[in-house]
């Protein structure tokens, strides 16, 4: 039995890679490299400081927003890839960051879930401010009950206290929530804490071969239909 739905936000609900288009414009022949070694970059601050740093939030020294860390990994990436990051040109690429397109299917998923009277939340390393203007410009507001962020717990995926927040914010059994993440390893990540898990592998990839698999996957947002 489902009772809540909890979406990732970066990657499941809005395309990382969109920001390809206007980094290949700005940077001919390199968008794609500068996407996706951007987002491993972000990821990979995240986890880099979640481990580094103590478990009380009010102990952590290392812990930077994740706006912030999108753009320390943007500034990584264009030095890595000898490009020449302008001013001008990191306000054009963070700007399109925080208005990411989402996936075509996906208002419509929402959509059908609010009239069907699911609850529905966001759990997200994304600070407030980012996933608000995201979930604005994709028409998605007044479709999700709660947006939760990790910057209340200063902890970033995959540690237990991330997903944590679903069980401070709602009284539910982790059993009956069901987690819905493009990203493998927060699909994992959020089985290993309890919850039922959807995984969205749009690509055709293959899982972690580490850890149990999640409880679900499909190629679209659609099939979680299916399961409610
Ligand atoms: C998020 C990361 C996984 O939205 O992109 O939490």
């Amino acid at each position: 039995m489902i009772r809540l739905v909890v979406f990732d936000a970066y990657g499941t609900l809005f395309d990382v890679y969109s920001v390809s288009e206007l980094a290949e414009s700005l940077f001919p022949g390199h968008g794609s490299a500068l996407s996706i070694l951007w987002r491993d970059k972000q990821i990979e601050y995240s986890r880099l400081i979640s481990l580094s740093d103590p478990l009380n939030p009010m102990g952590s020294r290392h812990y930077q927003s994740f706006w912030d860390l999108t753009r320390l990994a943007l500034q990584y990436s264009c030095q890595r890839l000898k490009l020449e990051l302008t001013p001008v040109i990191q306000k054009q690429l963070m700007d399109q960051y925080s208005h990411l397109q989402s996936f075509p299917e996906n208002l419509e998923v929402l959509q059908t879930l609010k009239q069907s009277g699911m609850r529905c939340a966001i759990l997200s390393n994304g600070s407030p401010e980012m996933l608000t203007s995201a979930i604005h410009s994709a028409g998605m507001h007044g479709l999700i009950d709660k947006v939760l962020s990790v910057d209340e717990v200063r902890q970033f995926k995959t540690s237990p206290q991330s997903y944590g927040l679903v069980s401070d914010h709602y009284r539910t059994d982790v059993r009956e929530v069901l987690f819905v993440s493009s990203n493998s390893w927060d699909a994992l990540g959020a089985t290993w804490f309890g919850f039922k898990t959807f995984w969205v592998n749009r690509q055709g990839m293959p899982f972690e071969t580490l850890g149990p698999r999640p409880s679900y996957s499909g190629n679209n947002l659609r099939q979680i239909l299916d399961l409610l």
